[in-house]
């Protein structure tokens, strides 16, 4: 038997409480979310020419008559100064660039493509043709391409595609005769999210506006402190123009494992003001972090000094301005700048991402003063470290509230039982110290980033469980996510993830459909569901959170059933109307291993079904292995 009491609305559920962590991790950024399809674009790269073949590839090594060459145009522009030199002095041989793209180009039939790039010519008469090739190399699109003058100028074409390929390369001859110099050469879909040129990723964007993200954090993760200081990540040097952001190696480049070199950059193309954009677009709270001058602690131990905070806390200053100052302002011009005059309601941002001890509060302590002398009415989110028990852990616990930390980021990867044992963690949380975040969180099947450590039924459901618990402690846990959340199938580093998708499809885990019913179900405040008086937090495997939409007037029950016994429950809600109707969300799976893949993405997905109940009673049936939501009128 469960009692659910629609009359007493209990704690209110922050609008923040369901969100999205996103870090550029498994080519989530570059190669990923954003469309860009051209790898080492600027030839900023370690090695320049990374990415790229000359053509043909056979004669232009010792070619003195068609040389190609990198210089450096630092006084053009410092931040992005390899320039590609064309010399073209025999008009009849074939000279040209090939570029790989990310593993391979995606490419749609039927599609547009914006190419572009950065050029200008020094003498001569030399035109572009540009060739999209597909994975038999026949040409699959092409166009041509005119320059004009010595100015650096931007040259643009559009290529329709006729073939559909996921291995696509792009090939760009040089033709006729004398010298050109070239750099960002880009290549773009026009259908990129919201039709935005230079874009973001339709595909993986709607899954995510889908999600009804309470919330963004971005840009990190580990990414957010850099494996040393100089390799942090710096938004201010992620806005402005395209072609002046000054690219890094990604943090998670591995250790160049089969590689020869890092290939694993950051553009920067998603730098800070898409970022704010995209949460604007899909009605989230933007959360950013900022790194509080401590490196990755599990790469070094370098640190910015104390007395040398200054930068740091001017970045966090800054960022509160870019995203929310007036556009006289140095920071809110230059949002206005990039096309976005109003201000992007900026509320919140993390200090530092997953760091700890004494060196983690005392720069804590200084940046967050700082931030709230001039702006009060910002959330900071601090963190406790990678560990959700143990010595870190209650260290962090003790110092914050000195600190008088506001809400504060747990993070936890642990395996699937560990989630089940603990939908009650927060039951007895201390109600007048910080509020939390569960900023990342994921049940492990296996080793943490092992191949075999998979998104399957088990993880989902115990997440499932688990998040009965958060939410029955809204009142505590403001905020919630879980970590990483895309992964290429081909290029990861990581697992499990909430998304992983190819060069041209995308599909969303168990783990995401938990999360996104969770999310598109929250509800504006809980309510009683008890069993026996009891709270349902695993005994016969059964789980249970209820909340009512004062919006929708509904009421909102989630059940899970972890037990390998289906359960029939007697269901009893006070404060229904004589008659009522609803729908019932259900994820059913027998075989706890089971997963969704990118050629079956829909093994594991809910269904949808209506429900009709009398004076608030019926008997409802949990299949084993179960989650389901129920959206009744009250
Ligand atoms: O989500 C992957 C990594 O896990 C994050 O970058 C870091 O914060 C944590 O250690």
């Amino acid at each position: 038997k469960v009692e659910v009491d629609a009359t007493k609305p209990l704690v209110t559920i922050q609008p923040t409480m369901y969100g999205i962590f996103f870090e550029d991790i498994n080519f989530a950024a570059d190669g990923g979310l954003y469309a860009e399809l051209i790898k080492n674009r600027s030839f900023e790269f370690e090695y320049p020419w990374m990415a790229w073949k000359h053509l043909p590839e056979a004669e232009t090594r010792f070619n003195t008559q068609n040389e190609l060459t990198i210089y450096n145009n630092s006084k053009g522009n410092p931040n992005n100064p390899r320039v590609v030199r064309v010399d073209k002095r025999d008009e009849k041989k074939s000279l040209g660039l090939q570029n790989e793209g990310f593993d391979g180009i995606g490419i749609k039939k039927g599609e547009k493509y914006d190419f572009s790039a950065l050029a200008r010519l020094n003498r001569g008469s030399i035109s572009l043709l540009v060739e999209i090739l597909n994975s038999k190399d026949q040409v699959i699109g092409s166009t041509v391409l005119n320059l004009l003058g010595s100015n650096w100028q931007k040259i643009e074409g559009v290529i329709t595609a006729t073939d559909t390929d996921p291995k696509c390369k792009i090939n760009v001859f040089f033709k006729g005769a004398g010298q050109l110099d070239i750099d960002m050469i880009s290549l773009f879909p026009q259908d990129t999210w919201k039709g935005r040129k230079g874009g973001l990723r339709k595909d993986l964007v709607q899954l995510l506006a889908d999600l009804k993200p309470g919330f963004v954090r971005f840009p990190g993760g580990c990414i957010v402190e850099g494996r040393t200081l100089a390799e942090r990540y710096q938004w201010k040097k992620t806005v402005g123009k395209i072609e002046n952001r000054q690219q890094i190696v990604n943090r998670w480049n591995m250790e160049f494992k089969h590689r020869p070199a890092p290939d694993y950059y950051q553009t920067f193309g998603l730098g800070f003001f898409e970022y704010f954009l995209m949460c604007e677009d899909i009605g989230a709270t933007p959360l950013p972090i900022l790194s509080c001058g401590l490196a990755c602690q599990f790469n070094s131990s370098e640190m910015q000094p104390l007395e040398e905070l200054d930068p740091f806390v001017q970045d966090a200053l800054d960022l509160i301005e870019f995203a929310n100052g007036g556009t006289d302002t140095k920071w809110g011009a230059l949002r206005a700048e990039m096309g976005h005059p109003a201000p992007f309601n900026l509320q919140m941002l993390g200090v530092g991402n997953e760091q700890w001890g004494e060196e983690y509060f005392e720069r804590y302590a200084i940046i967050s003063k700082a931030i709230h002398a001039k702006y009060p009415n910002i959330k900071i989110i601090s963190g406790t470290g990678p560990a959700s028990d143990g010595e870190l852990f209650e260290q962090a616990e003790k110092e914050l509230p000195k600190l008088n930390a506001q809400i504060v980021d747990e993070h936890y990867y642990k395996e699937p039982q560990w989630f089940r044992d603990n939908a009650t963690r927060y039951d007895n949380y201390d109600r007048n110290r910080y509020k939390i975040f569960a900023g990342e969180y994921a049940a492990q099947s296996s080793a943490v980033a092992s191949p075999e450590n998979k998104n399957n039924w088990e993880c989902a459901l115990s997440e499932a469980a688990y998040l009965t618990g958060l939410e029955r402690n809204a009142d505590v846990v403001y905020m919630t996510s879980y970590a990483p959340l895309f992964a290429h199938v081909n290029r990861w580093q990581w697992t499990p993830d909430l998304i992983w998708f190819d060069n041209l499809t995308s599909f969303g885990t168990a783990n995401y459909f938990v999360q996104k019913l969770y999310a598109n179900n929250a509800g504006t405040k809980t309510i009683g569901i008890k069993s026996n008086g009891q709270n349902l937090t695993g005994k016969d495997g059964l789980y249970g959170a209820a909340s009512v939409d004062e919006k929708s007037n509904e009421v909102i029950i989630k059940l899970v059933n972890t037990s390998a016994d289906a359960q029939r429950i007697d269901l009893n809600i006070s404060g229904l109307g004589v008659k009522t109707n609803g729908k019932v969300i259900s994820m059913v799976e027998k075989d706890l291993k089971n997963y969704n893949t990118i050629t079956e993405p829909s093994k594991i997905v809910p269904t949808e079904s209506v429900i009709s109940i009398e004076k608030g009673k019926t008997m409802l049936t949990l299949e084993p292995y179960s989650f389901k939501v129920y959206r009744i009128k009250k």
